[in-house]
């Protein structure tokens, strides 16, 4: 695992304790793969799937993105049960040549972005408040609740990433940004481990304000596809927010003007990588994005941002 370096960090704007304190971390050299026992599955996993999944199902269908709704519908994902991995990971890989890589939890963003350039994305097996989540964690004091954990889960992976790797454009995007982190890694430009690690983290905040918490503008145009139109500026497309029916509806909420807990701002790149955010609470900021494509043609743009010289 890389050393964190936090010689450039004074850079970053909007400093954020970063509570991942606790969780297990897995790095290239750790025994990271495992196989989904699927059989073993508890009735007690299933109903906590299905819980998260039923409060959040109306929501999304009102308020997420297109290239998600249209991902979900086309994946076996059920609404009362864990997924079966290797009923999905099979129509990923023909639809955009993406597999699904079961893992034993998480990976460090060496390893993360490793996986990604080849088109494998990360899944856990375990859920939130669950025996096997609270026997893991027996023996050290994590943040896990329903609203959050700080250690992704089957349905954050699942449920809120998955379908996004049915779109092509999008897929072709992630692998991308995975090549993008492993040539920061690599460091063909020899700019050493402080700026490897600054760069990085440039990368991880892009990532974070965009697939993980990003926002789209709503243009109407996906109403067709909605049991209930979109009544809000926006569409949710990051995956930290689709897995979460409290972060879903603090937006809802903000974007209605009943909050002002967290601004809705435009999507400015060179202010996304260099803002820095908290993984353990409500986020206190969205970038609205104006279309998926402006991300892409934005992204491709500026690869020159992670690659900060000093
Ligand atoms: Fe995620």
């Amino acid at each position: 695992m890389l050393i964190d370096n936090k010689k450039y960090d004074y850079l970053f704007s909007n400093h954020r304790p970063q509570t991942i304190e606790g969780i297990y971390i897995f790095g290239k050299n750790d025994k990271y793969l495992i196989n989904q026992n699927y059989a073993s599955i508890s009735d007690i996993e299933n109903r906590i799937w299905s819980d998260l999944y039923i409060r959040l199902e109306l929501l999304l269908d009102q308020y997420a993105s297109k290239e998600y709704l249209l991902g979900i519908q086309s994946l076996p994902i059920p609404r009362d049960r864990f997924p079966d991995f290797n009923a999905i990971s099979p129509i990923i890989k023909d639809s955009t040549g993406w597999t699904l890589l079961p893992v034993a939890g998480f990976l460090d963003e060496e390893l993360f972005f490793e996986v990604n350039a080849q088109q494998k994305f990360p899944v856990t097996d375990i859920i939130r408040k669950s025996p096997r989540f609270d026997n893991k964690y027996r023996d050290r004091n994590i943040q896990n609740d329903e609203g959050y954990t700080p250690e992704p889960d089957i349905f954050h992976d699942i449920q809120a990433h998955t379908p996004f790797l049915m779109d092509h454009k999008f897929a072709e995007f992630l692998a991308d940004v995975g090549k993008l982190g492993h040539e920061i890694i690599l460091d063909k430009r020899k700019l050493g481990p402080e700026l490897v690690a600054h760069n990085l983290k440039r990368l991880q905040n892009f990532a974070w304000w965009t697939y993980e918490f990003g926002l789209l503008k709503n243009n109407g145009d996906s109403d067709n596809i909605r049991k209930k139109s979109n009544d809000i500026n926006y569409e949710i497309y990051g995956a930290g927010i689709i897995s979460s029916y409290d972060e879903t509806n603090n937006i809802i909420k903000c974007a209605k003007g009943e909050s002002k807990r967290s601004k809705l701002l435009p999507f400015d790149i060179e202010e996304a990588v260099m803002t820095r955010y908290d993984y353990s609470d409500i986020q206190d900021r969205y970038y609205v994005i104006d279309s998926m494509d402006s991300l892409y043609e934005t992204y491709y743009k500026n690869k020159d941002l992670f690659f900060y010289e000093g």
